[in-house]
């Protein structure tokens, strides 16, 4: 999204959030086709739930069944979705997989999570924080953790295209993605926002508007358990670590969290954690995303691989 298309999508995702059953672009019912290869719980449900408050049919194609590049590559499985659904929504591991499948279904293709990047759920971070903090462009924005996983380069993305200044930190060999630290700061340029990649995890909370976290072990990841909790250990977000944000610092976690890991208890069900909200916030923002899609896929449906 451009920064334009991102302010109007957590515009009309506010609008929705106010009045959830106004815009029906689904109605008919059209059905969405939902893929999940990886597992789920957010996602699952507010896309099924914000599917159906947008007149729509929330279609779950279960991962195993389909066999999506095992039974059939995903080209055919893209051509097949394309005729049955107005989108697809995949969660899976390679991006690569998900890119083909965009080039081949004919409707928009929603990355519901992939090994590289995890854009619904920043998308429902920024409402979030938009309406904790009244705004975006210009708070700062702390990622701790494993900085090279799917949320921290899409927060990387997401946070420098809404004009904030973007610190993910994480030790030797969890640091962001050199291409997408480098894609982050171009955006910035253009936005007045920042992205910088912080060794020392105080010195990246220090003055934060926004302390994001997330599990440091990444679906996928769970053979490296026990070196993950190892080399992680000095960037769990404490009550100490918290301090040395601003006093009106607010949490993020993209869930699940395991407290006493990536996040203390306290901080998690502390004062200044809005999980829930951000959770909630998956079906608003999520439903903005489908509405923005349907009405600018027109030009982008006429044909198989545009
Ligand atoms: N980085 C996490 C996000 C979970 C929603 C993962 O990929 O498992």
């Amino acid at each position: 999204l451009s920064p334009a298309e991102q302010a109007a999508v957590l515009d009309l995702a506010a609008k929705l959030k106010a009045a959830p059953f106004d815009q029906r672009p689904l109605a008919g019912p059209r059905s969405v086709a939902m893929i999940f290869d990886k597992p789920t719980l957010r996602t699952q449900t507010s896309f099924a739930a914000g599917i159906a408050e947008l007149g729509g049919n929330p279609m779950l194609v279960e991962g195993r069944l389909a066999g999506i590049g095992i039974r059939e590559s995903v080209q055919d499985v893209a051509r097949v979705l394309g005729r049955q659904a107005a989108v697809v929504v995949w969660r899976t591991f390679l991006q690569s997989d998900l890119d083909q499948m965009a080039a081949h279904a004919g409707v928009p293709v929603v990355n519901a999570l992939t090994d590289d990047f995890h854009p619904c759920q920043v998308i429902a971070d920024l409402l979030t924080v938009r309406e904790h903090k009244g705004g975006l462009a210009g708070l700062t924005v702390t990622f701790l953790g494993d900085a090279a996983c799917n949320m921290g380069s899409s927060w990387l993305l997401g946070g420098t295209t809404a004009g904030m200044h973007v610190r993910v930190s994480g030790p030797d060999g969890y640091t962001a993605d050199a291409a997408v630290l480098a894609r982050a700061s171009e955006i910035g340029s253009a936005t007045g926002g920042t992205a910088t990649a912080v060794l020392d995890p105080v010195e990246a909370v220090t003055g934060a508007d926004v302390v994001v976290t997330d599990t440091w072990i990444s679906m996928g990841k769970e053979a490296e358990e026990a070196a993950r909790v190892a080399d992680l250990a000095p960037y769990a977000l404490t009550t100490r670590l918290l301090a040395a944000a601003r006093p009106d610092a607010i949490v993020l976690h993209c869930l699940p969290a395991y407290r006493g890991m990536e996040i203390a208890a306290e901080v998690l069900d502390g004062p200044q954690s809005v999980v829930w909200d951000e959770a909630e916030n998956r079906r608003h923002a999520q439903k903005a995303v489908l509405a923005f899609l349907l009405e600018h896929a027109g030009a982008d449906s006429s044909g198989e691989g545009s």
